[in-house]
């Protein structure tokens, strides 16, 4: 949630902060800025709205510091505390105009921190909990700005990464992090530091990650690392594993429609190597459980917010159907704040894209502290989750950036088909079973690919129903978490408002709201339960909803009577998800297209959530 970058090297900065903000659009995208530090003042550009008009504001700006300094910092922001507009913007600057900050996070004691400081006569100018940080940094200044940072840090309640600078010492960047994350690329001669992979990868693949309560100093040099102590500390630098092309969108539209394009190869990535066809099993290397370790598990706990949470109710099925073992899936915030029963014979699972969703996060502490073994289910490399639960499967699905998840979600399935598989074998499964499951994972790409070849037919099927402003998804067994990440995806893009249910649950309450304006997508795949699905569309025709029926292949005749037909391949019930999802991925991409919605940046939204 909002992306921070800072700069310091012999390139232009406002060029590279421009073009990381852009690459980090997506994490936040309400307004955003500039400053740079040159000859020994500060210049200053922000602007209320998107990346593309700040651009503008700084290529038409003649100030000296934008236009020749290589050392600033930028943000691009989700709105927490204050209005989208300018002056809440970031960077913020103290009142003396010397410090200046970008911030991610909430000061959660901003209010007590902004009356401490009026009673020095310091006023803040904007409604943001961020310029108290600025100003009480400013406030404990005392010719050091690390001392000042680390002094003003000590007095924060809440999360925070941060990079501030000041012309009082124009040769240096300081960075810090608590609960948000910060990356330090290091560069040739320069270094980047950003929240977020995707603004480093262009410069260099040498990172540092900031842990909580890490403090950076940047200058000339190199990188010096400190806690708030002032303690040095060390921290190994890691290469990332993502190149830059990855996070460009090429021809493609949008970044969305790029990434569902994307999932035959993504799903190779999460599968390469991790199959082992003649014992039957998969090899997840993060997940070192000897078969005795694993007898031991009694249950397995799956956290995630969002998308990823629909991914981990696909895990719950085929946990239990696989390996026999009790699984659960469960809202992070929910788990963690209703004091769950874990046991030491708990796997707690912790699915994350980004791998800084705040509520995931905070699950993950908690079930560490009730002392289950957990894992993270993660696709960004070194982030909080990964790092925090040390054991883990990545996804390798590459960047995402189209802030609806799409190729993030088929990839976790896999990847939770593959722990499932791995459970399974080391209990009740059979080698021959084992055999027959991973022969389907390993088929994935082509499953997906023949679903992709049908884009202009589900297109087609889109542009009928686009107009209307509520729809239905319904589905059962495995089908039941795709009908719900189906709705949720033409939510999030499209602004119709649409729900997923459980086919048989519809009449116990949302029937009353069919009618001819209301489409129904029926999830009617060759799976257990079919028939009785189809019983369920033929309620919602009789109450002239229309249905778009999405059958399997070789199996149409479960369209027959409905309105629309969306064609799948033919395959075992814990396989389904996927194909099935990215037929609802591009029927929602193409309603939203075809409503000319905003699709990589939808309103409100954020990819990166790290606030509770
Ligand atoms: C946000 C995103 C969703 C995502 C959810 C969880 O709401 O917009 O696409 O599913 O966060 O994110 P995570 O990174 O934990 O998977």
């Amino acid at each position: 949630m909002c992306g921070i970058i800072g700069y310091f090297g012999k390139r232009n900065a406002a060029e590279i902060l421009v073009d990381g903000l852009r690459r980090m659009e997506y994490r936040g995208y309400d307004s955003a800025g500039i400053a740079c530090l040159n000859d020994g003042r500060i210049g200053l550009v922000k602007n209320a709205g998107k990346i593309k008009g700040l651009r503008e504001r700084v290529d038409a700006s003649e100030q000296a510091e934008l236009l020749h300094a290589t050392l600033g910092l930028g943000h691009t922001r989700w709105a927490t505390h204050g209005a989208p507009n300018e002056i809440n913007a970031h960077p913020h600057l103290d009142a003396s105009g010397h410090f200046v900050m970008a911030h991610n996070g909430i000061i959660e004691n901003y209010k007590s921190i902004k009356e401490g400081l009026a009673k020095h006569g310091i006023k803040c100018v904007s409604e943001t909990d961020s310029e108290a940080l600025v100003q009480l940094i400013a406030y404990c200044y005392n010719g050091n700005l690390e001392k000042a940072v680390s002094e003003a840090l000590k007095k924060v309640k809440g999360t925070y990464g941060i990079v501030v600078m000041t012309d009082h010492e124009p040769g240096k960047l300081v960075a810090a992090r608590c609960g948000s994350p910060i990356v330090i690329g290091i560069g040739n001669n320069e270094t980047v530091v950003a929240s977020d992979a995707s603004a480093i990868i262009p410069h260099t693949r040498d990172a540092l990650y900031l842990e909580d309560y890490d403090m950076a100093v940047i200058t000339a040099d190199g990188v010096q690392m400190f806690d708030l102590q002032h303690a040095p500390v060390s921290r190994d630098v890691t290469e990332m594993d993502w190149d830059s092309d990855a996070a460009e969108k090429g021809d493609y539209a949008h970044f969305m429609l790029k990434e569902i394009f994307e999932q035959p190869d993504a799903i190779r990535n999460a599968i390469r190597g991790r199959l082992d066809f003649d014992m039957g099993t998969s090899i997840l290397s993060g997940l070192d459980f000897s078969p005795r370790d694993a007898a031991q598990i009694g249950r397995v706990l799956v956290v995630g917010c969002g998308t990823s949470m629909n991914a981990g109710m696909v895990g719950e099925y085929a946990i239990e159907e696989m390996a026999g073992i009790p699984a659960e899936v469960e809202q992070a915030a929910e788990f963690r704040y209703r004091n769950p029963i874990v046991t030491p014979h708990d796997l707690v699972v912790a699915i994350s894209q980004s791998g800084e969703t705040a509520d995931t996060l905070a699950a993950v502490r908690e079930a560490k502290h009730k002392g289950a073994v957990v894992a993270g289910l993660c696709n960004v490399v070194g982030s909080t989750i990964a790092r925090e639960t040390g054991r883990g499967v990545y996804l390798h699905a590459g960047p995402e950036i189209g802030v609806a998840s799409t190729k993030a979600f088929t990839c976790q399935v896999a990847v939770m088909l593959m722990m499932a598989l791995k459970l399974g074998r080391g209990r009740r499964m059979t080698r021959h079973e084992g055999e027959k499951i991973s022969r389907w994972i390993e088929r994935l790409p082509e499953l997906i690919e023949k679903v992709l070849a049908q884009d202009e037919t589900i297109k087609a099927v889109a542009q009928k129903y686009a107009d209307h402003e509520n729809a239905f998804f319904i589905g059962r067994g495995y089908l039941y978490p795709v009908a719900l990440e189906g709705a949720l995806k033409l939510k999030e893009i499209s602004y119709i408002h649409a729900e997923g249910y459980h086919a048989a649950e519809l009449k116990h309450g949302p029937i009353a709201l069919l009618s001819e304006n209301t489409p129904v997508v029926a999830l009617l795949n060759n799976i257990p339960g079919k028939e009785k699905s189809i019983g369920n569309a033929e309620e919602c025709k009789a109450r002239k909803a229309p249905v778009i029926a999405v059958v399997s292949e070789g199996d149409e005749a479960a369209a027959e009577g409905f309105n629309d037909m969306i064609v799948v391949p033919d395959c075992p019930p814990c396989i389904a998800p996927i194909p099935t999802v990215v037929a609802l991925q591009l029927l929602s991409y193409h309603i939203a297209a075809a409503r000319g919605c905003e699709i990589d940046q939808p309103r409100n939204l954020a990819k990166s959530v790290t606030v509770e």
